[in-house]
Parts: C-alpha cells; structure tokens; sequence
C-alpha cells in the first residue's frame, strides 16, 4: 500500500532494457550522440513542431528552474499558482537561477491559475516606472499540484490572458502524460496549440529512471538554455542514456501506456476513498493524484497496516488530511487491501 508517490515508483522494465541496449561501445557526450540528435527529432514529430528545440536534465526541478530562467529577466516576475511546485517545494531555485526574479502567486481552484485573477495581477504590474518589477512569463502545471486536470480550454483562458499582456507561458509538465491521456488529446493540442511556449516534459514519474525533457516551441530560445543548463551545473555528459530512456518511453505508446494505469488506479483509490464513512475528497481527482481529508481514526488505521503516504499538516477537530498517488506499477491488491482497511 504505497501512495507516498509516483516518484516511489520502479522504472519500467523496458527502460531497463533500452539502458542495457544503449551501453554497447562509444559515444560522444553532452548530447552530441546519435541517440539525443534522433530523439529530439521524434519530439519533434510527437509534438507537430519541426522547430522545436529539445534538452534532456535530470530532475523536474532543473527542467523548470532552467527554462524559467530563459525566459525570464532578473527583473521580471513570474506569475505561478500559489500551490505550485515553483513557489512551494523547490526551495527559490527559480529565483535563484533567474538570478532574482521574484514570483507572483495566483490563487485559483485546485491548483488552476484563475485567469482573472491572473488578469488582475498582471494588470497590477506596473508598465512605466524604471524602478518598478516588471511582467515575465506565466507558468502553469498540468497536472496541477492539486491533482486535477485543466481542460484545454482552461488552458487557453490562462495563455490568451498572458498573450494579450505580452508574456510568454511555461508547463510544469511533470506529470505531463497522465494529463494528455486524461484528456485524451494530442501533446501538440495542450501545448503549443494552446499557447504554451516551453514545457517542462516529465518522465520520472511515470517509469523513467532520472529522466526529464525540456521542449521550447520557439527554437531562438535554444541558445540561451544551452548556455544556462551548463552554467547551472545540469549538462550530463552521458545524455545517450538519457535519450534511450525516453526513445523507449515514446516507443509504441508505452508513455501513455504506463499513464494510462497511473490513472486507472487513480481512479480505483478515488472509488475506495468515497467508500469510506467521513472521508472526501478535496480537489477533483483527475489523473493519479488525490487529496483527501477523513477522521483521524482511519489515517491512524491504515498507517498501522503499513499504508505509505504523506499526511498534510496536523489533525484538527479528529480529522486529517492526505495526499496519496498512484503509478504506473499500483497494484489492485493494494487499492483492495486500503479500501477494507480504511472502511474498518
Ligand atoms: C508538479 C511538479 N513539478 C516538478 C517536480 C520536480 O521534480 P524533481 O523532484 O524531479 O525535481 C515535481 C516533483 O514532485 C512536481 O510534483
């Protein structure tokens, strides 16, 4: 019973395998390979963007920090949710690797930017005074840090807003598959077609071993990231076995294969929590993640039995709140084990 997160999840046997595969012999470094040069065209082609540069990094983080910084002067500020893993869990990298931009938060539900709101704060950055911050971009996350799935259209609100004020937009797509397949669209219709410019293009959480992707949809950026990611100490030297990891995960759909459980079981675990006497949901749960608030007695149940998750603040008033995620490897068994063992 493991919903600590998807993080905590294995790597997939056939990104085993392809590390295996792509351990024969020589290859020049720094993403110069074969593989990185081929993969970057498949992106390409999975994203309907013939231009668009592509980096590999090694954590969430440093795809969000380093492509947040190239777009982002150190006098600007960067307009995020105010549960976004940007301000809230990666510890001012983004200020730092912006060199000092500062961030502006955003409330809205469930982890969504509210485009009004964002309106609002845009509005409210002055255009005129030298001293004064100035507007950068606009990042959003899919899926939010909240669990639920924008739509496309709620996406585009988010983006016309920026656009119309002249900022360009980022994805914290960490999770970006389990989003796509929620949605059932395709990469180029929740990004770029949206009007996102760089995405934060995650694998980690769902089955690679340390792998993450940066895309940018205008490839003038390309330059400027380059630069920035071997400053920033995220240049990996080996970045074949970076690439192989994400040609097998692009290969005959295993990505949304592995997602496509990922929410399966997200879906199962929301069903067994709404079984539960005094339990709910907080936020809609839209793909592998949930939020959830019950009486004290069944956290302390289930921690018993050797359930793993992360508990959200203290108990109040005999009720507790939980975060629990699902991957691609959960097992029903477990999801079965949770619902007889929460219900009593
Ligand atoms: C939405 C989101 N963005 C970015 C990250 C960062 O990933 P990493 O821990 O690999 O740096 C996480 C990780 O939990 C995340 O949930």
């Amino acid at each position: 019973m493991h919903f600590a997160s998807d993080n905590a999840g294995p790597v997939a046997p056939e990104i085993f395998r392809a590390l295996e595969a792509a351990n024969e012999g020589h290859a020049v470094a720094y993403g110069a390979d074969a593989a990185t040069q081929a993969l970057e065209k498949k992106m390409q082609a999975l994203f309907e963007a013939p231009d668009a540069r592509m980096f590999l990094v090694a954590s969430g983080t440093a795809t969000n920090v380093l492509a947040l910084a190239t777009l982002t002067r150190p006098w600007e500020t960067i307009y995020c949710h105010a549960q976004s893993h940007i301000s809230v869990s990666e510890c001012n990298a983004p200020e730092f690797y912006t060199a000092g931009a500062k961030l502006t938060l955003v409330e809205g539900p469930s982890g969504k930017i509210d485009p009004a709101a964002l309106d609002a704060a845009l509005a409210a950055t002055s255009t005129d005074q030298l001293p004064d911050t100035r507007k950068g971009p606009v990042s959003l996350t899919q899926v939010t840090d909240l669990g639920a799935v924008y739509s496309i259209d709620e996406i585009r609100a988010v983006t016309s807003v920026a656009a119309a004020r002249g900022c360009a937009c980022h994805m914290d797509g960490a999770r970006f598959a389990n989003a796509l397949v929620a949605l059932g669209c395709s990469p180029a219709d929740m990004t770029w077609r949206a009007g996102i410019d760089a995405l934060s293009f995650g694998g980690t959480k769902n089955g690679l071993m340390g792998a993450e992707a940066v895309l940018f949809f205008d490839p003038s950026k390309a330059y400027d990231f380059e630069h920035r990611r071997r400053r920033g100490a995220h240049l990996l030297s080996k970045q074949r076995f970076l690439a192989a990891q994400y040609e097998a995960y692009l290969s005959g759909d295993l990505w949304l294969e592995l997602a496509a459980k990922a929410n399966r079981a997200g879906a199962l675990l929301a069903e067994a929590v709404r079984s539960i006497g005094g339990a709910q949901l907080l936020h809609p749960a839209d793909a592998n993640m949930l939020f959830v608030e019950w009486p004290a007695e069944v956290d302390t149940r289930l921690r018993k039995a050797g359930a793993v998750f992360y508990g959200q603040g203290a108990a109040e008033n005999g009720r507790c709140r939980a975060r629990l995620v699902t991957n691609w490897a959960t097992r029903d068994a477990d999801i079965q084990r949770f619902r007889e063992v929460a219900c009593g």
